[in-house]
């Protein structure tokens, strides 16, 4: 027996920098392509969307069993919209008849099913189209994971045809439930098994004549399921792709691309992964440094996911990065410590673990202080530093290289700029006037991603930190002042490190402390100075496993990992 057939919908406006990605998942799918035939419609572009479209049509025509190409060169834009991004009723009605078109054209072609797939759906998960088959329902949608609480289906409507927040919405996107759930509105992505006697009467165009709702091409077709009793179902047993976060009216192509460049980032970490497709030429990228004389991602050597996706998302934002290898702790044992002139912070105790540095720690320490070092060496004056797993958050690189800017213009003397770090003591930090999103740093763990300046590098290399060695992470705000240890401080003179952060923060961990991907270096790694267990290296950041930490750190660090 042969697989049924399918059409798929394509329908593309202003998505050129997401139809690679889009396009290099169709392509994907686990489907036999002479099972299925393509539709696609383009118009009303600003972008290369038309030129992208075309070339990817021109080869794949020769898989598909058979491709129909509607596009239209003008107008560029709809009568009466603010911008590309603008849902005008004349809009929603052309939306409309060119599903209805695409699903006149799979009933004319008598196909058992019809997927329609938005262009900034991106369907990773290769089996999606045999695993909504496989449920054997009329209308069906795959859960989509996006950069916030948005995803393709609701859980509730109102009387007026409106979405309605319920409390199904939130443990079905989180996964806490799942399976394939009756729901009252798909849609972006949703396959429609044409064979079902009650698909027949579903239409996306002219609206049912009872049709009193909101003109909007989504919610008429939700209606016409309703009129149909065609139940819509929404699947979430495993990840199959993503959704982009909808542009808001007055929003621009280009902000509709940073959500994007976003979601792909998401997509790294979650998986599966988005891919290119291998059909379309995709220009290179021009990096840079932001205004910065070095970019350095610290990894591991054996860590080569972790290189990857940082690489990845690096390149994807258009930043250049220098790879350094973190200096091993697995690899470090006693004596090597010993010729490196390390020795432990007399008193220096964990109150977390209730334990002393581990060589993990030694081995991020060292990491830090040989890019100081380097910056002094060369002469930098200034540099980026991220550890390897961190999260970005979304316009990440303009975000940065605006408070840099008015960084440089108020003339502001500083040595760190924490990107990524844990506030210990929640409350408010001082701002810092006429520079926006940036505030005086107070006491602070970890050291996920910084700015550092020479000066900065020059006072913690002056401090002579290996000899008195704490965790790296600590070691800052003993010298921007703010540690409250005062034993441990009494051992560094100078203390005038000027320490700043951006706030909000422009990175966090990709794990969180109780997320099931996380673990623990605390777990993994043993003693500084015992040679008999193996340890591991994973950033700066700490776990609370083991002792009760004192109750003003508590709180603070509980707040995130609930
Ligand atoms: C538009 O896309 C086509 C096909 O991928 C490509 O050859 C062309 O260089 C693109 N033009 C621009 C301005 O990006
Ligand atoms: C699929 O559903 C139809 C009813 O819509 C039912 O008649 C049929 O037996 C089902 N097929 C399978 C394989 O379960
Ligand atoms: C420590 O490791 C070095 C190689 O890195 C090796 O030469 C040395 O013998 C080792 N010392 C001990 C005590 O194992």
């Amino acid at each position: 027996m042969q697989p049924p057939t399918v059409v798929i919908a394509i329908i593309a406006r202003n998505a050129a920098h997401s139809l690679p990605y889009y396009l290099g998942a169709l392509e994907r799918l686990n489907y036999p392509k002479d099972r299925i035939s393509i539709w696609a419609a383009t118009d009303h572009n600003i972008d290369n969307t038309t030129a992208v479209l075309r070339e990817w049509l021109t080869v794949m025509q020769r898989y598909y069993h058979y491709v129909e190409w509607r596009p239209m060169d003008k107008p560029t834009s709809y009568a009466g919209e603010m911008g590309p991004k603008h849902w005008t009723n004349g809009r929603y009605e052309y939306v409309m008849k060119l599903k209805q078109a695409a699903l006149n054209f799979a009933k004319r072609r008598w196909a058992d099913y019809i997927l329609y797939a938005d262009t900034d759906n991106i369907l990773t998960n290769a089996e999606t189209l045999n695993l909504l088959m496989a449920e054997n329902k009329s209308v069906i949608a795959p859960m989509l994971d996006s950069q916030s609480a948005y995803s393709n289906y609701w859980c509730g409507i109102t009387p007026q045809g409106y979405y309605r927040r319920t409390a199904e919405y939130f443990p079905t996107k989180h996964r806490h439930r799942l399976g394939c759930y009756p729901v009252p509105m798909v849609h972006s992505t949703f396959l429609l098994d044409l064979r079902k006697e009650g698909t027949k009467k579903l239409a996306f165009h002219p609206p049912h004549k009872d049709y009193s709702w909101p003109f909007d091409d989504i919610i008429v077709f939700a209606f016409s399921c309703r009129v149909s009793e065609v139940q819509m179902y929404l699947c979430n047993k495993v990840r199959y792709g993503y959704v982009n976060i909808p542009a808001k009216p007055h929003q621009t192509v280009e902000d509709d691309r940073i959500n994007f460049v976003h979601l792909y980032l998401e997509s790294l970490i979650h998986g599966p992964p988005m891919y290119l497709s291998r059909y379309i030429y995709t220009p290179p990228k021009q990096t840079d440094l932001m205004g910065f004389d070095e970019v350095y991602l610290i990894n591991l050597r054996r860590r080569p996911d972790r290189r990857e996706r940082m690489l990845w998302s690096l390149y994807e934002m258009e930043i250049n990065a220098k790879v350094v290898d973190a200096v091993d702790g697995a690899a470090l044992n006693s004596s090597d410590i010993k010729i490196l002139g390390v020795d432990l912070l007399p008193g220096y105790y964990d109150p977390f673990s209730g334990r002393t540095l581990t060589k993990g720690e030694v081995g991020c320490f060292l990491s830090h202080y040989y890019i100081w070092k380097e910056m002094v060496d060369m002469q930098l004056d200034k540099a980026l530093i991220f550890e390897d797993d961190v999260r970005f958050q979304s316009n990440f690189k303009r975000r940065l290289m605006q408070i840099m800017e008015e960084v440089e213009k108020v003339e502001l003397d500083w040595d760190i700029i924490y990107l990524g770090r844990k506030q210990v003591n929640p409350g408010d930090e001082v701002a810092v006037e006429n520079v926006r999103n940036l505030v005086v740093a107070d006491y602070s763990y970890w050291t996920l991603s910084y700015a550092i300046s020479l000066q900065g590098a020059q006072k913690l290399i002056n401090a002579e930190p290996l000899s008195k060695m704490l965790p790296v992470d600590e070691f800052l705000p003993i010298m921007y002042d703010k540690h409250p240890n005062e034993e441990y401080k009494s051992h560094f003179l100078n203390r005038n490190l000027q320490a700043y952060s951006t706030r909000p923060l422009l990175v966090e961990p990709c794990h969180y402390a109780g997320d099931p991907e996380w673990v623990s270096d605390t777990e993994t790694s043993t003693l500084w100075d015992d040679d008999k267990v193996r340890t591991d290296w994973r950033g700066s950041h700490k776990t609370l496993k083991g002792s009760s930490p004192p109750s003003g750190i508590q709180s603070a660090y509980y707040r995130d990992e609930l």
